[in-house]
């Protein structure tokens, strides 16, 4: 790793006011409250509501939030980053948009997709920015708005996903805090298991997709458990392993809110008890690229400088990593 460390600074958050809990999906699907519960760890997810209202929305909302808490002048930010699998448009990049309509007028922007994945690998991009001298203020949000992309009649699905948006920023630190190591990987035997499998350039949107719900998220959930549990739990040792990490030397887990089951597997090898793992699955379900994110801002108050997070996740690709990072402020 370079000499210069790329620290968090900063953390914004949106959550959309809509609020879809288990007892109203028993309305809508054959399921129930308690299967979601002991499956998932889920209770409830936010959804967005409107007409015309897409993820860079929700975007702007997070990085408006992290503007106000932090007194940053967008001016002053050297690139944003989005990394979502719902951008607004197949083509035009959401980040471009939302870069804009924050007033980062000095900004390039560009989106990032790695599934479940894509604010982890988000992490990797925007620290390596900075640890190359030339970008000062690296604005990174992760922002999804599944409800687009999930059939409500398919309850393998429906009860899993929520929408939302936070947002951190990425700056030069000299302390050693920061970014101190990663291990990214990926996996092409995952395409089948989880997918949209129309809209891109092998099946592209016509009557027939639309007709036979191509456009949804496929998901073979058993599948993706399986990857999952053993992959999100290989990689947090690994990298506790390598920077000669105990237990005790880890403050934070801070995982993939995929299923509580895959959380409690990583935890459980890492050795790191539950009040040391975040979690927000219950209140907001998978948001995808928004969770670790979501994560920080509901826990920012209890982090303190120099505290060992082990960031975690795994998703559709396949795509997973491990990045340990040490907290670079007191809230
Ligand atoms: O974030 C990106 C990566 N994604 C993941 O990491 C997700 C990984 N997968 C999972 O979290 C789990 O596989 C699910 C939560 C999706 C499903 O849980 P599961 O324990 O693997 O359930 P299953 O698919 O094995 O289904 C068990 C039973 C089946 O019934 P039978 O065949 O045993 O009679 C399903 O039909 O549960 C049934 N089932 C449901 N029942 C009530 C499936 N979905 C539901 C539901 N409500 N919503």
């Amino acid at each position: 790793m370079s000499e210069l460390n790329a620290a968090i600074t900063a953390v914004g958050s949106y959550l959309p006011d809509y609020v879809l809990t288990n007892k109203e999906l028993e309305t809508m699907v054959d399921t129930n409250d308690e299967w979601i519960t002991t499956r998932t760890g889920i209770k409830q997810r936010h959804i967005l509501k409107g007409e015309g209202k897409g993820t860079s929305f929700m975007a702007i909302k997070a990085a408006e939030d992290l503007i106000a808490k932090s007194g940053l002048n967008p001016e002053e930010i050297d690139m944003v980053i989005v990394a979502s699998a719902t951008p607004d448009m197949p083509v035009a990049a959401t980040a471009t948009y939302v870069a804009s309509e924050i007033g980062a007028v000095n900004a390039f922007s560009y989106d990032l997709q790695a599934a479940c994945s894509s604010f982890l690998y988000g992490m990797s991009t925007a620290a390596a920015y900075i640890q190359s001298g030339r970008y000062k203020k690296v604005l990174l949000i992760g922002a999804d708005k599944m409800s687009s992309i999930i059939d409500y009649t398919d309850r393998t699905t429906c009860i899993i996903f929520g929408d939302g948006a936070g947002a951190v920023l990425f700056e030069p630190n000299e302390e050693g805090l920061g970014l101190q190591d990663e291990y990214l990987r990926s996996d092409g035997v995952g395409r089948e298991f989880l997918k949209i499998e129309a809209g891109g350039s092998i099946m592209p949107a016509s009557e027939e997709t639309v007709k036979n719900k191509k456009h949804y998220v496929f998901q073979d959930g058993k599948n993706v458990f399986k990857y999952a549990v053993s992959n999100m739990a290989d990689v947090s040792a690994r990298i506790m392993e390598r920077n000669d990490l105990t237990k005790d030397d880890v403050q934070w887990l801070v995982p993939h809110q995929a299923n509580k089951r895959i959380i409690d597997a990583t935890a459980r090898r890492m050795g790191v008890d539950d009040d040391k793992v975040m979690i927000n699955i219950h209140k907001y379900g998978n948001t995808t690229s928004a969770t670790l994110p979501l994560l920080l801002a509901d826990y920012e108050k209890q982090l303190k400088k120099g505290d060992n997070l082990i960031f975690a996740a795994f998703g559709g690709g396949f795509t997973w990593g491990s990045i340990y990072l040490k907290w670079a402020y007191n809230a």
